[in-house]
């Protein structure tokens, strides 16, 4: 079994050694085959290729069976041509995978309350599962493009969702909500857009076989003010892929830290993991970055794509550990806690997972 590892750049090499670590000490521990081909992608590809995404990374991540990426981005490449820019690697990586359904569990760890900006008693027990349509939408609809009209320079999106990429995510929001307190809140501007209308009446029509879940449909913009209000009420949540971008950033403060919060992006042959945090470059090739996000990214690779649920359980548990004892990375470190850098936060879930595996 082949698993692409794509470092990017910023802290994403950095991010990436740790969880390296973590997926080693596990085929060790449990015999298992597991190979894993490093590739360029993002600035660090085009720095070298001239392009975000060469053919040999996307070939490799295209033959493997599941992709780790760190990062991509930073102020090095924010002015390079617009096709060029780092970015568009991650979005040609889930395109070309066909990973429509991009999962973002927003978990309040116990130990790290205090670090999120919102009060204990509203945000505690918080467990939501965000499922982000990932390649529809403004993102990949067109007509698209800055265009001259009358003399004026005019910028263009299509807002676009055929019925069936509808069907499909809300199907995975249904199963998904099936195996939790099977709720399901559907997100959406339907008070305003077509696009959300149809989305609103695929949603429910997929409900229909699923009488067991119960099924809200909300408005975006109520939804990101109830995130904030009573992060509680929601168990999963399904949106459109820019409407899920920015209401997983504020699910993401909730918990208190970007730096813990893994996702998986899937399709029907495909899937690739990554941190939900950017690459950082303020804080790149310092040893302080998080690597956690990235090992429960790995924790959710054993889980979706290896169909080991019992080493993914196993990850996060030598995480909670690790947070109980106190150890800190250096943005979620308050006084009184053991500040350490990123290699010592790997070594450390490597050592606990030793023990637990
Ligand atoms: C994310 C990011 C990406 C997105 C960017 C980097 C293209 O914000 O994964 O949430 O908008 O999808
Ligand atoms: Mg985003």
């Amino acid at each position: 079994m082949e698993i692409a590892i794509l470092p990017g750049d910023g802290i994403g090499p950095e991010i990436c050694r740790e969880a390296v670590k973590v997926i080693r000490t596990i085929a060790e521990k449990r015999n298992l085959k597991l190979d894993m081909w490093e590739g360029l992608v993002g600035g660090a590809a085009l720095d070298i290729y001239g392009k975000p995404l060469p053919e040999e990374t996307l070939e490799k991540a295209l033959n493997s069976r599941a992709v780790l990426l760190g990062a991509v981005g930073g102020p090095k490449w924010d002015h390079v041509e617009y096709h060029l820019r780092p970015e568009r690697a991650l979005l040609a990586l889930r395109e070309r995978l066909g990973l429509y359904a991009n999962l973002r569990p927003v978990v309040v760890f116990p130990e790290l309350i205090s670090a999120s900006p919102l009060k204990e008693e509203v945000i505690k027990d918080t467990d939501i599962l965000i499922i982000r349509e990932l390649t529809g939408d403004v993102y990949f609809g067109t007509p698209r493009g800055i265009i001259k009209e009358n003399g004026k320079r005019v910028g263009i999106n299509t807002m676009r969702y055929d019925e069936e990429e509808i069907r499909r995510i809300a199907r995975i929001a249904f199963e998904s909500a099936m195996k939790r307190k099977k709720k399901v809140t559907s997100v959406d501007k339907s008070n305003v857009l077509e696009c959300s209308v149809l989305w609103r009446e695929v949603v429910s029509e997929v409900g229909k076989e699923f009488p067991e879940v119960e099924l809200k449909h909300m408005y975006v913009d109520n939804c990101a003010m109830q995130l904030l209000w009573n992060p509680r009420q929601f168990d999963v949540i399904v949106t459109s892929n820019l409407f899920g971008d920015i209401l997983s950033d504020e699910g993401a403060m909730i918990t208190g830290s970007i730096g813990l919060l893994p996702s998986a992006s899937l399709g029907v042959k495909h899937a690739m993991y990554e941190p939900i945090h950017g690459s950082a470059p303020d804080i790149a090739g310092q040893n302080s970055a998080n690597p956690l996000a990235t090992i429960l990214s790995v924790a959710m690779m054993f889980r979706h794509s290896l169909a080991e649920p019992g080493i993914a359980l196993a990850i996060e548990e030598a995480v909670r550990l690790i947070l109980k004892e106190g150890y800190r990375t250096k943005e979620i470190w308050h006084d009184g806690e053991k500040l350490i850098g990123t290699s010592e936060m790997g070594d450390l879930v490597v050592g606990k997972l030793s023990e637990i595996l």
